[in-house]
């Protein structure tokens, strides 16, 4: 079946994170807690907030403009928009159809949402490896942003400590060279433990009937402890499983550019694949969990301090809220960033 399907080219990658940064230091001014609980609880020292009236929307925006220029294709070019973020801004207009418009996306093209939290990027990248393998469009435009910060509950000193805002973005198109830059996807969920993570929406039902007996709040609300095990346990060996899949062994793989998280999750993938430190990709320390957004600012800004050589390959894991997770063994082409 996969053999059919159209070669997928990752043509295009960019990212933005806010400028304002929260260090744990500040957290103090919050509640009761240190630099030092923080950093070796999760390996996070600071993260980057929206302030003002910005949002995930101008982060998407900038990281899809960069995404764009660095593949070479101009919007006129995309075909589909597909939008992944943990909470939009707003739920409508879509963050996918007001990216079209920013970005002068030609009007009539397809523009559309998918929720599948921090493994967001990896959801989309299915979804558009199904498109563009079927035929059905040829260019479409992935961008995952998130502003956890306008969603965290900050007097929680148990989930407010990890969560960080920022957007990246992908182009991806058919492979005119016939090489397709996926070499094995899988993602997958469980709604059965859904309730390790929520967010409920606010909102009353009509006034001329009874009300919910619970409002939601709209906030975070997160089993630090349950979501860790289901981690460590679940997502390793997943991703073992992807790596099989890919037709490579994990040796003959470059790099793992894992969901930033938890620190110690991430020492989890790392120690089951056996890789030394140069060959995982970390960033959590500056940025905390940016969510759908973590992939692809850890393979960008991998790229741009050196750590990711170009001409290579990657193990891409994410794992989140639903719960959901998922992994995908990539080609990175030069150029691409
Ligand atoms: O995309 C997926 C997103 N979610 C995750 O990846 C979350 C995964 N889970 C985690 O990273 C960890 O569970 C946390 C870092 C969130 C928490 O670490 P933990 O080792 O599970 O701590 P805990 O919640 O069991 O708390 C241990 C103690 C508690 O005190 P007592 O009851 O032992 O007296 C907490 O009240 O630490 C206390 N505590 C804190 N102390 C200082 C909780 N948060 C803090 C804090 N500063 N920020």
């Amino acid at each position: 079946m996969t053999d059919k399907l159209r070669p997928l080219k990752i043509a295009g990658l960019g990212y933005c994170v806010p400028e304002t940064v929260i260090t744990n230091d500040d957290l103090t001014k919050l509640y009761e807690t240190s630099d030092e609980w923080i950093y070796t609880r999760t390996g996070i020292k600071e993260r980057r907030v929206v302030s003002g009236n910005e949002t995930a929307i101008d982060l998407g925006l900038d990281a899809a403009q960069k995404a764009l220029a660095k593949s070479g294709l101009k919007p006129e070019d995309i075909d589909c928009v597909i939008s992944a973020a943990s909470v939009p801004p707003q739920l409508y207009p879509t963050l996918a159809c007001t990216l079209q418009d920013k970005l002068g996306i030609p009007n009539q093209v397809p523009a559309f949402d998918l929720t599948a939290a921090c493994t967001g990027l990896i959801y989309a990248l299915q979804v558009a490896r199904g498109f563009i393998g079927a035929g059905i469009y040829k260019t479409i435009l992935i961008v995952a942003s998130d502003n956890n910060s306008k969603i965290t509950n900050w007097e929680d000193r148990g989930t407010s400590i990890l969560f960080g805002d920022g957007a990246g973005a992908m182009v991806v198109t058919e492979a005119e060279d016939g090489i397709d830059d996926i070499l094995s996807i899988q993602i997958s969920a469980d709604g059965s433990i859904g309730q390790m993570i929520q967010t409920n929406m606010p909102g009353q039902c009509c006034p001329l009937v009874e009300q919910a007996d619970e409002v939601g709040t709209g906030k975070i609300i997160m089993n630090g402890k349950d979501v860790y095990k289901f981690a460590v346990t679940t997502v390793p060996a997943y991703v073992e499983d992807c790596i099989k899949k890919s037709g490579l062994t994990s040796e003959e793989i470059d790099y793992l550019i894992p969901h930033q998280a938890n620190q110690r999750i991430i020492e989890s993938i790392q120690n089951r694949l056996k890789y030394t430190d140069d060959k995982v990709i970390s960033n959590i320390k500056y940025y905390g969990n940016t969510s759908a957004a973590s992939i692809p600012i850890a393979l960008v800004e991998g790229v741009e301090q050196g750590k990711i050589k170009l001409g290579s390959t990657a193990v891409l894991c994410g794992f989140g809220a639903g719960m959901t997770w998922g992994a995908a063994v990539v080609r990175l082409r030069k150029g691409i960033c």
